[in-house]
């Protein structure tokens, strides 16, 4: 359904966790699978369009005819969304950035310290999303927003102060969402929403790209 919709278009996707390196054998990571990213990418592709998948540190194989870069802290992905959503039509962000870093990575393999508490201090990583937010000629910008509860609420507050075009909210409470081949969406923006129900990930990777295919285009011609 929806055919070729956007063909000629450069579509950008990030994908999966991040990884912030503790010392040479540690890291603080998230468990974002990937999933839900990887399948948007390949949406985007059977949509015609032009596919870029910046890819944190998953186990998962690249959706044919898709160009995929992988990285693996918040800093490295920020560079590389940067540098490929340059020129870019449209962004979505379903990479699970992590929002500290420890303020320092070891050199050498940290250790025990013989009783006494362990102290890491982190240090705030840069927001994606918002950077690009904050270009003029920013793509079309989709987030993502995983929460426990509230959910309406918290996305459209996310909506608006990240300056995004659509956020697709899932419910991650009770161990939905997250490691799991199933997932729903309630999709917001400015003046409207559709709540996409439980569904495998590729179906539903698809029905957003079908949403945002219909808003991108309202605004940006056929
Ligand atoms: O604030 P929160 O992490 O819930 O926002 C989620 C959205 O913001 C996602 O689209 C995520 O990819 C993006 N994000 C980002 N950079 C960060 C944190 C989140 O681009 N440092």
């Amino acid at each position: 359904f929806g055919g070729q919709r956007l063909r000629g278009r450069r579509v950008v996707v990030s994908a999966g966790p991040t990884y912030e390196d503790i010392d040479p054998v540690r890291f603080i990571g998230n468990r974002s699978s990937g999933r839900m990213g990887f399948a948007v990418a390949a949406a985007a592709r059977d949509a015609g369009a032009d596919v870029t998948l910046v890819a944190g540190p998953v186990a998962l194989p690249t959706p044919q005819g898709v160009r995929r870069v992988d990285v693996r802290s918040a800093r490295e992905m920020h560079d590389a969304v940067l540098a490929a959503a340059n020129g870019a039509d449209i962004y979505v962000g379903a990479a699970a950035v992590g929002d500290y870093r420890p303020a320092g990575a070891a050199a050498h393999k940290l250790k025990k310290t013989d009783g006494e508490p362990l102290r890491l201090e982190l240090t705030e990583n840069p927001d994606i999303i918002a950077a690009l937010a904050a270009s003029p000629t920013h793509p079309f910008l989709v987030g993502f927003a995983a929460e426990t509860r509230d959910v309406e609420a918290y996305a459209r507050e996310k909506l608006a102060r990240k300056g995004l075009d659509m956020i697709a909210a899932n419910d991650v409470g009770g161990g939905r969402g997250f490691e799991v081949a199933d997932n729903a969406l309630h999709l917001f923006w400015a003046d409207g929403d559709v709540a996409l129900p439980s569904a495998p990930k590729t179906a539903l990777a698809h029905q957003l790209m079908a949403h945002v295919a219909d808003r991108y285009l309202a605004t940006h011609g056929p």
